[in-house]
């Protein structure tokens, strides 16, 4: 089985990837880094240097790649599942599930997060931050709630993971 968690910069597939790779013996892979190992730059450094779309293609590229290996859980870069029909390479490769959050919430995690998140690193505070995820957020939607499952994000760990267990045990799988 190939899960796949995806939803906004700052919703928690990271820790919930991480849990669920050790609740299940999954193989733990997050598409950042797995992009940092291979091109030897951080993602801030590759949004620099070679800009936006060439970021897009590698997430497209470490993504296809991910066809061959089995029994893996998967962090996907946030904005991975919108862009060059990457959520239907997932749909098709694995079960996905979307981390669902309220703008207010996200706004608030990310204000605390201390992570280099290059699309807002612009954002000083929350009154700017708000609206840019409200409206990303909206523009992003249409692919995220295509995954199989949307979990409630705002819930402990342990709820995630039970969560997916459940949703996982209702597919067979
Ligand atoms: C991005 C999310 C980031 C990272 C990059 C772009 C996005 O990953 O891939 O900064 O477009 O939402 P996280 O969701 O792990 O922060």
């Amino acid at each position: 089985m190939r899960i796949f968690l995806i939803g906004y910069m700052g919703s928690g597939k990271s820790k919930l990837a991480k849990a669920l790779s050790e609740e299940l013996s999954y193989e733990l892979i997050d598409t950042d880094n797995q992009i940092e190992a291979h091109i030897g730059q951080t993602v801030s450094q590759i949004f620099d240097s070679k800009g936006e779309d060439h970021f897009r293609n590698l997430e497209t590229k470490i993504l296809s790649g991910l066809s061959e290996k089995d029994n893996i859980v998967v962090a996907t870069g946030g904005g991975l599942p919108c862009f060059n029909n990457n959520i239907e390479t997932i749909n098709k490769g694995g079960t996905s599930f979307y981390l669902c959050h309220k703008t207010q919430n996200l706004t608030d995690r990310l204000f605390l997060g201390n992570e280099d998140r290059p699309l807002i690193i612009k954002y000083k505070d929350r009154t700017s931050l708000h609206p840019f995820i409200k409206i990303n957020l909206k523009r992003r939607e249409k692919y995220y709630f295509q995954a199989n499952f949307i979990l409630n994000g705002d819930q402990t760990i342990d709820s995630l993971v039970a969560d997916v267990l459940w949703f996982k045990n209702q597919i067979g799988q």
